[in-house]
């Protein structure tokens, strides 16, 4: 399916990192509203987070943009150690604000993470809130099942070699 909504899909500079993280944050905080036990709440709290997740692997923290506004990003990190599938790419963080859900963002961020992760790993794995019923019908709708839990969180996978979106 083609993306419903324009987006122009990039990493950052650290520079660009710095300046937008702000902005950034602004989303995260908004995505999650409703959500908050699965999320950082303190703005300290929420661009400390964001300082990890960039510096953990800045080629894949993708940044989605409309009309040169930020709407979305994937923070993910590559080489990843699964104890089942030892390296793997990991999604750590997604988001896309939520006045531009259902417009095909989230599924060309993911997209293009996978492009990435591709590269380098036949599976991608990630984390969900059980209650988060949104993200979880999107990633089964993406082809990730679902192989395990961990308290209130939920193991998804998607084998991804040689395949698309
Ligand atoms: C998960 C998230 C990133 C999806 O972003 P999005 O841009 O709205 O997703 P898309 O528009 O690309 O959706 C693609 C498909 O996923 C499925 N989907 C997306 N949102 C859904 C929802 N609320 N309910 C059911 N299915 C949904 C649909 O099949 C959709 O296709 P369709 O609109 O043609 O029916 C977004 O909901 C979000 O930011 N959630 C809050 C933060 C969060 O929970 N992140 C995940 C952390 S693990």
């Amino acid at each position: 399916m083609e993306e419903r909504e324009q987006v122009d899909i990039r990493t950052l500079s650290p520079q660009e990192f710095w300046a937008q993280r702000r902005r950034l944050g602004d989303i995260y905080r908004r995505a999650y509203r409703g959500l908050e036990i699965y999320a950082y709440t303190f703005p300290g709290e929420v661009h400390s987070y964001l300082r990890w997740l960039y510096r953990g692997d800045p080629e894949m923290f993708l940044v989605a943009y409309n009309g040169g506004e930020p709407v979305g990003f994937l923070s993910g990190h590559r080489y990843w150690y699964d104890r089942q599938l030892g390296e793997v790419g990991n999604i750590h963080e997604f988001v896309v604000d939520p006045e531009f859900h259902r417009r095909g963002i989230g599924r060309a961020l993911l997209r293009e993470a996978i492009r990435r992760f591709s590269r380098d790993h036949s599976w991608v794995m990630l984390w969900v809130g059980e209650g988060n019923k949104r993200a979880r019908a999107f990633y089964r709708k993406m082809g990730f099942e679902e192989v395990g839990r961990a308290g209130i969180w939920i193991k998804m996978r998607k084998h991804i070699s040689k395949e698309s979106l």
